[in-house]
């Protein structure tokens, strides 16, 4: 089972950030998820919201502000009682340091409300710029964005499908992605059932969960052998799957 850190590790370090994504290697994370926006001049940029107002000491949408505009925020304004001003990452920021790193990337296109055309064709030049073929995967909650990236990407790229408690693929996942042409499924941990698990697995349709802060989640997705799981505190999982694999041994 995979450890993606969400956001990078947010839970102790601003989401989204160089540093929170430093962090994560730091504590051995096998991944690191992120959410790719583009700004009103056509830089992709690592944020999550549409708008900058809850993480930064700026306000309105990336796709209304230039990246020059953008880059003089301070992306750590909710952790300043702790850490110093950070910026938010160009994804290009981002490819060149994981290119040096021996991780896995979760690229999340943030095209669910706002539709920025030509993301999902950005996104993928700049992967192949820094030799990251081999080393990301992409979801979406628009799954339209993985199915124009399914017509770019060579087929051993993985494709997630990302779903909302509310709505999304509630039945029959595996059939879904399968029959779109993903290959992942992602749904929120409490969305998942034993009867999804099982779907997936006889599509063969590997699935990856979010956001995953207790013990409980943990142990029920070990249990079902799920692919990944996100988590905003990825030392806790990664400690806990090694004590798993030293018992075993026992
Ligand atoms: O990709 C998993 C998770 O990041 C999806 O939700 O809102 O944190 O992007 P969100
Ligand atoms: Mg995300």
């Amino acid at each position: 089972m995979r450890v993606f850190a969400h956001r990078g590790y947010s839970g102790k370090y601003p989401e989204n950030t160089m540093l929170a994504f430093r962090e994560a290697v730091e504590v051995g994370t096998d991944g690191i998820e992120l959410d790719v926006h583009e700004t009103k001049d056509g830089v992709l940029v690592v944020h999550h919201d549409e708008r900058v107002d809850r993480t930064t000491d700026g306000t309105g949408r990336i796709c209304d502000l230039t990246f020059e505009e953008l880059r003089s925020l301070n992306a750590a304004k909710l952790w300043a009682h702790k850490y110093g001003p950070e910026k938010v990452p160009a994804f290009e920021e981002y490819c060149e340091w994981a290119a040096e790193q021996s991780i896995v990337t979760n690229i999340e296109i943030k095209t669910d409300n706002t539709y920025y055309p030509d993301i999902e064709a950005k996104t993928w030049d700049m992967i192949v710029k820094y030799g990251l073929e081999r080393k990301i995967l992409f979801s979406s909650f628009n799954h339209f964005s993985m199915t124009r990236m399914k017509a770019i990407v060579p087929d051993y790229v993985d494709l997630g499908a990302l779903v909302e408690h509310e709505s999304g693929v509630k039945v029959f996942p595996g059939a879904y992605c399968r029959a779109a042409g993903y290959t992942c499924y992602h749904p929120p941990v409490a969305g998942l059932n034993d009867e999804n698990v099982r779907n997936c697995k006889e599509h063969g349709i590997k699935i990856n969960v979010w956001t995953v802060n207790d013990m409980d989640a943990l142990e029920r997705l070990y249990a079902w052998g799920v692919d990944g799981i996100f988590s905003n505190y990825p030392s806790i999982p990664k400690a806990w799957l090694a004590a798993q694999k030293d018992l075993s041994r026992k």
